[in-house]
């Protein structure tokens, strides 16, 4: 039988693509194989949204040529890359033999059998499709119990600094009734989790009857017998009370929101097209604690954007230090292809990026010790996922996200949500003992 390899950069959307991707091969009869060396075909699932991921894209590629010279194999690209760049991959890296951009990677499975290479489809109208997952279902393909789900692709808010709404086109919403066909078909292998996806998931409305966001979280709550719902990304623009009310009235929703703020200065928020001030963001924030008062709050921040002076990133410190992060990403400025700031000058030294960076990340090691002390004693239930890397323990995620290794745990409590008693707080991870109830 063939074998594919498929090597995920960049978001949770590009990991469900991929899945969706894997799963098609799968009906056409090719084997999925974590070993590059075995494969037939390997698929490399690229990011641009940083310049990094994009360099990180060609050494990934010159890892695999010697098994191209070797055995012969195909090498293909899908993802944000492969829409920036199309054909132009194929310059820069003649032995690539396709290029698929996120809306022509349904074409995959039949080009790899009967293509003409190098093939390459990036045509921008192609991104505006309907995802469509096929009929089998797939929860066995990455992880058996936890599981990303789109609602809907692309965006339309244009941050001055964001490639995504170039390379993934404009918002388009998956009809409610296909999404819930779809976690159902999940829970029937076996899925536990399942995370809903969006650049904006806000702005979800179905195309068929115009049910929002928040009605489809009760939706899936009550029509389908999953245990855990989360979602991921919110923008603080639309963040509003009804969404933060389905915190507390939706049982399974877990208590953690990503709002990405990308910087505590309202000049900064402006030349980004945020469309909000920090004032309306801490709002935002409290909205979500008032209905939700032990919620998991993280965001996303970039440092170092163009003419972001000393004073105006110490404002980014403030925020940090005053909201109270359970976990935060932070990036370097890098300027990227179509957008606005890219015109702008990238006046900050990469040193002082760096500099900023490490701060930041810094004072967040410092805050979310004393933020996460409130779990220290308390039991959290955690979904049991995986061995530990140390192979001692299992280890899962708690409600609010955070990775607990289980002291107690048994390779049968994979698959299953344990309660565990929290006994130590480290840098990434939390350490807890398995909570056994005494019989009668
Ligand atoms: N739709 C999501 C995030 C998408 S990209 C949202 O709006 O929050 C993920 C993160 O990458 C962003 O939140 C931002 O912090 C970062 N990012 C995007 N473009 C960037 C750039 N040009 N340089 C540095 N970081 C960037
Ligand atoms: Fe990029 Fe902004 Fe859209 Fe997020 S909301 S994907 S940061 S343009
Ligand atoms: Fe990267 Fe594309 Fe996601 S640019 S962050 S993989 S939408």
């Amino acid at each position: 039988m063939k074998k594919f390899f498929i090597h995920t950069f960049g978001c949770q959307m590009n990991v469900y693509d991929s899945e969706r991707v894997a799963v098609m091969l799968a009906e056409k009869g090719w084997e999925y194989t974590e070993n590059a060396e075995e494969a037939d075909l390997i698929i490399i699932n690229s990011c641009s949204v940083r310049e990094k991921p994009l360099l990180k894209l060609y050494s990934c590629a010159g890892r695999y040529l010697p098994l191209k010279k070797s055995k012969g194999l195909r090498i293909f690209i899908m993802g944000c890359v492969a829409q920036q760049l199309g054909g132009e991959i194929i310059e820069k890296i003649p032995y690539i033999d396709g290029v698929f951009g996120p809306g022509a990677e349904d074409m995959i499975p039949d080009v790899a059998e009967k293509g003409v290479f190098p093939f390459v489809s990036n045509k921008a109208d192609s991104l505006e499709r309907e995802e469509i997952f096929p009929a089998r279902s797939k929860g066995s393909f990455f992880s058996p119990y936890s599981s990303y789900v789109t609602v809907m692709h692309g965006c339309n808010n244009f941050c001055s600094y964001c490639i995504v709404p170039f390379v993934r086109g404009r918002e388009i919403s998956r009809k409610s009734a296909v999404i819930l066909d779809e976690i159902k078909k999940l829970v029937d292998s076996g899925i536990q989790e399942v995370t809903l996806l969006g650049q904006n998931v806000n702005s979800y409305k179905d195309p068929e009857n115009g049910k929002t966001f928040a009605a489809l979280l009760h939706e899936i709550s009550e029509k389908t017998a999953l245990k855990r719902i989360r979602f991921i990304t919110s923008h603080p623009k639309d963040f509003g009370e009804e969404l933060a009310q389905a915190f507390r009235d939706i049982p399974n929703l877990m208590p953690y929101l990503h709002l990405p703020a990308q910087s505590g200065n309202n000049r900064i928020l402006k030349l980004m097209n945020r469309r909000y001030t920090v004032e309306n963001y801490i709002e935002k924030m409290e909205l979500a604690r008032k209905y939700c008062p032990d919620i998991a709050l993280s965001s996303d921040f970039i440092v170092g954007f163009p003419g972001e002076t000393r004073e105006e990133f110490e404002d980014t410190m403030k925020l940090v230090d005053l909201v109270g992060y359970d976990s935060i990403f932070a990036f370097n400025y890098s300027p990227r292809p179509f957008t606005k700031a890219e015109k702008m000058t990238d006046d900050v030294p990469e040193e002082e990026k760096f500099a900023r960076l490490n701060e930041l990340l810094d004072l967040e090691k410092r805050r979310l010790k004393e933020v996460r002390g409130r779990y220290l004693g308390r039991t959290v239930n955690v979904l049991v996922e995986s061995e530990s890397p140390k192979g001692d323990t299992f280890m899962g995620r708690s409600e609010h996200n955070l990775i607990v290794h289980i002291a107690g745990s048994i390779a049968s409590d994979k698959g299953k949500i344990v309660p565990v008693k929290v006994v130590e707080i480290l840098e990434n991870t939390m350490r807890g003992e398995k909570v056994v109830s005494q019989p009668e």
